[in-house]
């Protein structure tokens, strides 16, 4: 739920009463805010550290079945000691790292091994399993490699899982996911669950990795054209850096966009991207032959992220639209 941060779209996936369905958040604000809104079994998907262990534990007091990670003996003894203290019982999954992008365990390391022992013995501490995020799908150049990517994703955490296992410590559930390596993969086996977040609208650099097709890019910023620049040849937008953010993710890939792509308010290719970007203004140049008259001011454009995630950030609600028909104002929360 990190992309959307909003209980309206979480609520298209459960529309059950009480809420049932397990949801993944990268942050506590997040937590507190899916709580109120009815959910109950909640992932929280960065590394749990001493300062936020208050915080959690009124969650979990509160009925909320919080689910933290981490990756160290030392918040591992540290959480222990906490709960133990305030008489709780936290719910723990190990992370593994399964290629050198982010936080976790290496699978064949010997200390994975003694942090799932310490988190078993551990009198306070529920041991539930294995998670990871493959951070580095986000190198694919197209689905086949983020299918590589995701092979190697689903082995990597499985030989963890056996080889904790082996040792007699049971774990009989693994997460995993990032969006182009659920989208590729071709089979779950072994696997209790999957966490795509960016799926929910997608976005212009998964759209070049081939993880969707532009069409399904369910978010666009609004915009219109404030200013022409005819001696610049360019048009100036009211959507710049922080309407958009300042993602940049599409440059690696082999059509640059920019700040964002331009479409009608129907969707339709315009040939426009955003240039660049001053906080509030986006600076749009104009191809070859075209003219700033062609687009007279308050012409309104939608403009598609580079990264869904970075640029709803910005926003407290979502403009629901059905063909330009708005049907609803969504909230979602930010902050951490
Ligand atoms: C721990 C964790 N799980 C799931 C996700 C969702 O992955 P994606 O953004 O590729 O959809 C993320 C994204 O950063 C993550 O960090």
């Amino acid at each position: 739920m990190k992309t959307a941060k909003s209980v309206f779209v979480a609520d298209l996936f459960d529309a059950n009463e009480p809420k049932k369905t397990p949801i993944t958040v990268s942050t506590l604000r997040e937590a507190e805010y899916f709580a109120d809104g009815g959910y109950t079994d909640i992932l929280y998907a960065v590394s749990i550290e001493p300062g936020k262990f208050t915080r959690a534990a009124a969650l979990l007091r509160q009925g909320v079945r919080l689910k933290v990670i981490l990756d160290n003996i030392a918040t591992a003894s540290a959480l222990d000691e906490f709960a133990k203290q305030q008489d709780t019982l936290f719910h723990v999954f190990v992370e593994v790292d399964v290629d050198g992008h982010r936080a976790g365990c290496l699978p064949d390391s010997q200390e994975l091994l003694q942090l799932a022992k310490s988190l078993s013995s551990a009198p306070n501490i529920e041991l539930l399993g294995l998670m990871t995020h493959a951070g580095i799908s986000y190198d694919s150049e197209n689905i086949q490699q983020a299918f590589e990517f995701a092979e190697q994703e689903q082995q990597r955490i499985l030989h963890a899982r056996d080889r904790l296992l082996a040792a007699g410590i049971e774990v009989n559930y693994v997460t995993i996911g990032s969006t182009p390596t659920v989208v590729a993969a071709e089979s779950f086996a072994g696997i209790q669950e999957i966490r795509p977040g960016v799926f929910v609208f997608f976005d212009l650099f998964q759209a070049q990795m081939g993880a969707c097709d532009e069409s399904d890019i369910a978010l666009s910023v609004l915009c219109a054209v404030t200013t022409h620049k005819p001696d610049q040849h360019a048009l100036l937008i009211d959507a710049g850096g922080l309407a958009m953010s300042k993602d940049r993710s599409t440059a690696a890939q082999n059509v640059d966009y920019g700040y964002g792509k331009l479409v009608t308010l129907e969707g339709e290719e315009t040939g426009l991207i955003v240039n660049a970007v001053n906080q509030e203004h986006g600076i749009v140049k104009l191809p070859e032959g075209k003219l700033c008259a062609e687009y007279p001011i308050g012409t309104r454009f939608r403009v598609l992220p580079n990264h869904a995630c970075m640029t709803a950030a910005a926003y407290d609600s979502y403009h629901v639209i059905d063909a330009n028909e708005p049907l609803a104002n969504w909230p979602r929360c930010n902050g951490w």
